[in-house]
């Protein structure tokens, strides 16, 4: 039987890096767009101007800084959670990183999708906000580290949930245009 709690736990280890990397862009007020303004074949723009250098930047220092803690934490938390059986994922400031860049990467591939079905810098769309950095983080991690369907299901799940939360309280102290 596989302990939902455990891979619960285990899952946090990814989810936090990905979170700081997904969460603090907007911070950045970047102005600088990835895309350097310029138009898909579509006419639409590639990217849009929500996806800056300047965020893309600070995403990646926050989620890797947050990984980095981890990495230091890791030799303890993993013998703690020895004791009760677990093998926890290795983290190290190399897949601290990879999740962080994968994070962030993750939101450009939605960004993409997005302008290709012609929606507007911002538009909401359920799910593939939510899941798009989720998905990038677990895609250019999970080479270097082991996270089993069970805690990839887990973040699919809760990740929509503490999305909206964060947006909306962003929101709020103006931090974030949209509540979403
Ligand atoms: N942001 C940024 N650079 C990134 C990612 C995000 O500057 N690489 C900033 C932008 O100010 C963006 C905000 O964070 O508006 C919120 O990010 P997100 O909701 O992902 O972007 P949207 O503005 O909703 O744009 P899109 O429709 O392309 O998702
Ligand atoms: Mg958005």
């Amino acid at each position: 039987m596989v302990d939902l709690f455990v891979e619960f736990v285990k899952s946090l280890l990814i989810i936090f890096p990905a979170y700081a990397a997904n969460g603090f862009p907007p911070l950045a007020s970047g102005r600088k767009p990835i895309d350097f303004k310029r138009k898909w074949f579509d006419n639409n723009r590639i990217l849009g101007n929500g996806k800056t250098f300047e965020g893309f930047g600070f995403g990646l220092l926050t989620g890797f800084v947050i990984g980095a803690l981890e990495a230091y934490l890791y030799p303890g938390l993993n013998a703690y959670a020895t004791q009760f059986g677990v093998q926890l994922p290795l983290i190290n400031l190399f897949i601290g990183f990879m999740i962080a860049l994968g994070a962030l990467c993750g939101d450009l591939a939605g960004s993409f999708l997005k302008r290709r079905f012609g929606l507007k810098r911002g538009a909401d769309v359920p799910l593939l906000d939510q899941w798009n950095f989720i998905i990038g983080a677990v895609v250019f991690s999970y080479w270097f580290t082991e996270i089993t369907i069970w805690m990839f299901l887990i973040m699919l799940l809760i990740t929509p949930i503490f999305h909206r939360i964060a947006n909306v309280i962003a929101h709020k102290i103006k931090i974030k245009k949209e509540p979403w």
